[in-house]
């Protein structure tokens, strides 16, 4: 059964925007389905994303970087993802293992081979069905983070991650889109740099497709 959707793409791409209106417009429809995200699917998650996001760790080693991600993975797959897959639900996840290879691998340098292995543990061998990739130019999406930022109530709400340097996302985003190119048939790339309507319809589209539903 085809059940796990992931939606992967640089910060601002518009993941959390697109996931929260299609699972409205799924429940609409009497679609069972759960929403999730990494790497605070849970309370232990949580905690761990505060390590990770937290800009005062700028000295973090890559590799403890990676452990982290792979641990907040392990906790959402036993407690949040495998229960509701089994329970018949669709699992509708912001950023799944796709992200580490992209923000570890392609960002930080580290062996691919090494993360799948780690990945692989962590994850219990769970491959998302299909992946919706949300693509556009890296000064873009910054715009829009660093903009949904300042209407955070929290006056520096940036993160470590979205600090980073342009290259550094640049990176990201050649390696989401490797991703793609190696693996196309579970790839739908979506082209961010439009509006939130326009891409909704075909967020819409592409899962109702993928899961036989009438639109
Ligand atoms: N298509 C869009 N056009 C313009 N702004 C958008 C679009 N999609 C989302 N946004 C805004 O950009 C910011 C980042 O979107 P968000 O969904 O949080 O991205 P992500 O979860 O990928 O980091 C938010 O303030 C959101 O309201
Ligand atoms: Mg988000």
């Amino acid at each position: 059964m085809k059940k796990f959707i992931t939606f992967e793409g640089i910060e601002g791409s518009g993941k959390s925007t697109q996931i929260k209106l299609v699972a409205e417009y799924l429940s609409q429809k009497n679609v069972s389905l759960i929403v999730t995200q990494e790497p605070s699917g849970t309370e232990i998650g949580r905690k761990i994303g505060g390590i990770l996001f937290d800009r005062k760790n700028n000295n973090m080693c890559e590799k403890t970087e990676m452990f982290l991600f792979c641990a907040a993975r392990a906790q959402h797959v036993r407690d949040v993802i495998m229960p509701a897959l089994k329970q018949g639900k669709i699992v509708l996840c912001d950023r799944f293992s796709d992200a580490t290879y992209a923000y570890q691998g392609a960002g930080r340098g580290l062996d691919e081979k090494f993360i799948g292995l780690v990945n692989d543990y962590s994850s219990m061998l769970l491959k998302p069905d299909l992946t919706l990739l949300f693509d556009l130019p890296v000064e873009v999406g910054l715009q829009r983070a660093n903009k949904r930022n300042d209407n955070l109530k929290e006056s520096s709400s940036i993160d470590r991650f979205e600090k980073e340097t342009l290259d550094f996302h640049k990176k990201i985003r050649a390696g989401y889109l490797r991703l793609l190119k190696n693996d196309p048939d579970r790839f739908c790339l979506i082209d961010a740099n439009r509006d939130v309507n326009t891409i909704q319809n075909e967020v819409r589209q592409c899962i109702s497709n993928f899961i036989n539903l009438k639109i």
